[in-house]
């Protein structure tokens, strides 16, 4: 696949060349049935008081889990409308999947949403792809093989004081029984950087801080496959992933950090 030939040439195993050429042809497919949807009439199903389904989140799985079973068979999957198990550590290898992170956004007609899928190989991620269709750019990593956004390496910023800092976050569905710690966090955080973005969609965010467009983001309250591929996406960038209180971050834990690295302990202390 021409568009991520540096990045599989980058990769430090034949298996992970493998998995980042099923994971990104399972992305773009998703994209491109999420693209053709976008402009229709939507089909709305409503899983809590605010969250949403649409058509668009339920052909997109399908569509991802097909042609991973065709490119990579065989590999356990957790697909966010598919998933009925309860969330722990897990072993072996999984295949993380968000067919549509941003549904709001999608339903509203907001083009910031994205695809990702992420390979977990004992509770970590070694490979990942985030794709963004209306932008139409696929950001991936592979563990040792670096960050990229289509044929172009990422890196994180180098933003040292949080008065540069762009920072973004996101609010969680049960936001009514968490509002105060919520409000809190932005009003530690709001007047000491240059702004906050609430992007609706955390792996745009995290592809965000791994591509330089973001200094840092937090959240709490998601769930693995809205992280999993961003997790290694920063880290491979340089950044950092920790929980809020700077332990090692796993998808199965809700709360995350993720930043350059120089504006973690900042984001630490705020949080
Ligand atoms: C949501 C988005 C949003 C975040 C929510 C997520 P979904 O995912 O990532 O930015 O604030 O917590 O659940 O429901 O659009 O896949
Ligand atoms: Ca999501
Ligand atoms: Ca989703």
């Amino acid at each position: 696949m021409k568009r991520i030939q540096n990045a599989l040439e980058a990769c430090t195993s034949p298996q992970y060349r493998t998995f980042l050429e099923a994971a990104s042809r399972a992305a773009l497919t998703a994209g491109s049935i999420i693209r053709e949807l976008y402009e229709k009439p939507h089909t709305i199903q409503m899983k809590g008081a605010i969250d949403l389904v649409t058509e668009a989140d339920l052909a997109a799985e399908t569509g991802i889990i097909a042609s991973l079973s065709e490119d990579a068979p065989g590999i356990e999957i957790m697909a966010e409308e598919s998933y009925t198990g309860q969330f722990a550590d897990t072993e072996g290898t999984t295949w993380v999947i968000d067919p549509l992170d941003g549904t709001t956004n999608f339903a509203h007609g907001i083009p910031i949403f994205a695809v990702s899928i992420a390979l977990l190989k004992e509770g970590r991620p070694v490979v990942g792809v985030i794709y963004c269709p209306m932008q139409d750019e696929l950001f991936c990593a592979s563990t040792g093989g670096k960050a990229w956004m289509d044929t172009q390496q990422i890196n994180v910023t180098e933003t040292e004081f949080p008065v540069q800092a762009l920072i973004a976050t996101g609010f969680p569905y049960d936001i009514h029984e968490r509002l105060d710690t919520v409000i809190d966090q932005v009003q530690n955080v709001l007047p000491k950087v240059r702004d906050i973005r609430r992007c609706g969609a955390a792996a745009v965010d995290l592809a965000y801080v791994a591509s330089g467009r973001l200094d840092g983001f937090w959240e709490m309250d998601l769930k693995p496959w809205d992280t999993a591929a961003g997790w290694l996406l920063v880290e491979e960038a340089g950044g950092r992933v920790t929980d809020f209180s700077g332990n090692r971050y796993s998808p199965f834990k809700p709360e995350i950090i993720a930043s350059n690295s120089l504006l973690h302990d900042f984001l630490l202390k705020q949080i």
